[in-house]
């Protein structure tokens, strides 16, 4: 999709810099981003599968030669790699101009008492911790050059948290306020603070959930049209590809068979 030339040129030369850019949406965004500048673009790729992130690189930079991606394995739970990976940046993609804070898991449908340690601390570092260690790195540079996008990807979840999903739907919450919080204190500034929360969305996420369980990841999308990863890499190109006086602040995204975390219509 395109646009058009007004959203290209605010994009023109921008650096972007995605987390989880290995799958679902956070790769849709980054060929979407690609797409919408027309290939003027640098972008920052990071997730743990440094692989795929290297098919990712090669396919952008065939489909549109003018830009340029560093693919750069970054675990966000592990907190202490944080500060290494921000002053590693290659010196051509320092400046980053948006950082899209996508990379976000969830582990089982347990319920609370019977919730492993283990899931509800990848949870947090991943989701929360890691989130909140890359903004704290950016927020301070981008308030030296004055302006800068913070995009970062919360769900349904963190509106209506459901049963089964105590841990991720805290997790989210967090994210909301954590990035209200962010706007209210940036609002001298020109730096926008935006929030994406997808409803249901079909990539790996659910396989992610169930741990490797594609039969039971299947049954979420039984009966209905999910969204897929492209419907919510258009949105957040959309809200940082508006003229700088504009905040897409605050965006919910069902597929039209969903009205919250649970109402859904399944044809069966
Ligand atoms: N799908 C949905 O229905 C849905 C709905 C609402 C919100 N969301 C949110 O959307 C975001 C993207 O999820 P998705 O649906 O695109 O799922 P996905 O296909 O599973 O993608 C998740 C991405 O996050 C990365 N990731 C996971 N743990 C990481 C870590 N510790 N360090 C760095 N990267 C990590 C994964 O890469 P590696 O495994 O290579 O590290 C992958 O690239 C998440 O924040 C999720 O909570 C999804």
């Amino acid at each position: 999709m395109s646009f058009g030339t007004s959203a290209a040129s605010r994009l023109s030369s921008k650096t972007v810099l995605i987390t989880g850019a290995s799958s679902g949406i956070g790769r849709a965004t980054a060929f979407e981003f690609a797409n919408a500048s027309g290939g003027d673009i640098k972008l920052i790729l990071t997730a743990r599968r440094e692989s795929a992130l290297v098919a990712i690189k090669e396919e952008i930079e065939k489909l549109y030669p003018k830009s340029k991606v560093f693919p750069i394995a970054l675990d966000v739970s592990k907190l202490p790699e944080i500060d290494a990976f921000v002053e590693g940046l290659p010196a051509e993609a320092k400046d980053v101009d948006v950082l899209v804070n996508n990379a976000g898991m969830v582990h089982g449908v347990e319920q609370v008492g019977a919730i492993a340690q283990a899931d509800i601390d990848i949870m947090f570092q991943t989701n929360v911790f890691g989130l909140i260690a890359l903004t704290q790195k950016f927020v301070p540079l981008f308030k030296e050059r004055g302006r800068g996008d913070i995009v970062n990807i919360g769900s349904i979840a963190g509106r209506e948290p459901y049963p089964g999903g105590a841990i991720y739907c805290a997790t989210k919450a967090v994210v909301k306020s954590f990035t209200e919080t962010l706007r209210k204190e940036l609002i001298a500034t020109r730096i926008r603070v935006i929030e994406v929360d997808p409803g249901q969305v079909e990539t790996e996420f659910s396989v992610v959930r169930f741990r490797g369980d594609k039969s039971k990841a299947d049954a979420v999308y039984a009966g209905v049209e999910p969204l897929i990863a492209e419907d919510i890499a258009e949105v957040i190109v959309f809200a940082v590809s508006r003229r700088e006086n504009t905040v897409i602040a605050d965006t919910l995204v069902f597929p039209s068979h969903q009205a919250s975390a649970l109402i859904m219509h399944r044809k069966l």
